[in-house]
């Protein structure tokens, strides 16, 4: 008779890998730069292990996901659209991980908090058009005229939202004004600092954004190119190791 090995239930996978086997729907933020900017950043300070962790707008799933393939105690996710809350409960499953997924903005997350470690990709980019009412894939990046529609309210509120030795990792574009947002962490008394950069050319929404961007003084003539930030947020200052 011969011995045969169960199949594994789920597919084996790890945090480098994760960004190859998500599923996302047309209507979906497809994980890009900033995605991969902020899991690496998350993965690479060990910040999560054991800890309980809110993804805020979490889309596909990929930071929430990751912070569970890291190791994290608990993650709990929100994203208004709920075709991105059910892609990142599916991806989950896929990943072999398990996240509370929910619709629902900060009210909610504050609802369910603190948490030892808050990661948001928020919507950050500037837009000659009023933000949409309706939620749909340009509530994904779309921020408003300053890009700061959920950048301000975030910052504002990300003191109570973190646990007494908590921190928060956020990325944006440096066109969404990156030092308004230190400014105020630091006036809500977290210690907050720039922790990576990167440099990408313009994607489709710049691209087309850039004549007015340059029109308001946002955009130096002819430049055609971001600097995404990430940021460091720290409730206690012995946290930021
Ligand atoms: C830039 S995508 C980031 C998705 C994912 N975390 C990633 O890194 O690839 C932003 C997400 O925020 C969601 N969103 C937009 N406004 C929101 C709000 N006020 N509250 C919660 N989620 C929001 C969008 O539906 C979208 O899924």
């Amino acid at each position: 008779m011969v011995a045969t090995q169960p199949l594994p239930t789920t597919p084996i996978v790890d945090v480098a890998t994760v960004f190859d086997v998500l599923r996302v729907p047309a209507g979906v933020y497809a994980p890009q730069d900033d995605s991969r900017l902020l899991l690496t950043a998350m993965a690479e300070r060990d910040l999560v292990t054991g800890r309980r962790v809110l993804d805020l707008c979490s889309g596909s799933g990929i930071l929430a996901i990751g912070a569970a393939l890291l190791g994290a105690d608990e993650v709990v996710a929100f994203d208004i659209s709920a075709p991105a809350v059910a892609c990142a409960i599916d991806n989950a499953t896929v990943c072999g991980v398990e996240i509370d997924a929910r619709e629902g903005s900060l009210p909610e997350a504050l609802a369910l908090g603190p948490y030892d470690v808050v990661v948001s990709n928020p919507p950050y980019v500037p837009d000659s058009n009023a933000l949409p009412p309706k939620v749909g894939l340009s509530r994904a990046w779309h921020g408003g005229h300053d890009g700061r529609s959920l950048l301000d309210p975030l910052c504002l509120v990300a003191p109570d939202l973190l646990s007494d030795e908590g921190t928060m990792l956020l990325v944006q574009s440096e066109f969404a004004d990156v030092e308004r947002s230190l400014m105020m962490l630091r006036a809500g008394g977290l210690h907050a600092r720039v922790v990576e950069r990167l440099r990408i050319p313009f994607g489709p929404v710049l691209t087309a954004n850039a004549r007015w961007l340059e029109a308001v003084g946002m955009l130096e003539s002819g430049r055609r190119h971001e600097e995404l930030c990430v940021i460091r947020a720290d409730k206690s200052a012995g946290s930021d190791t």
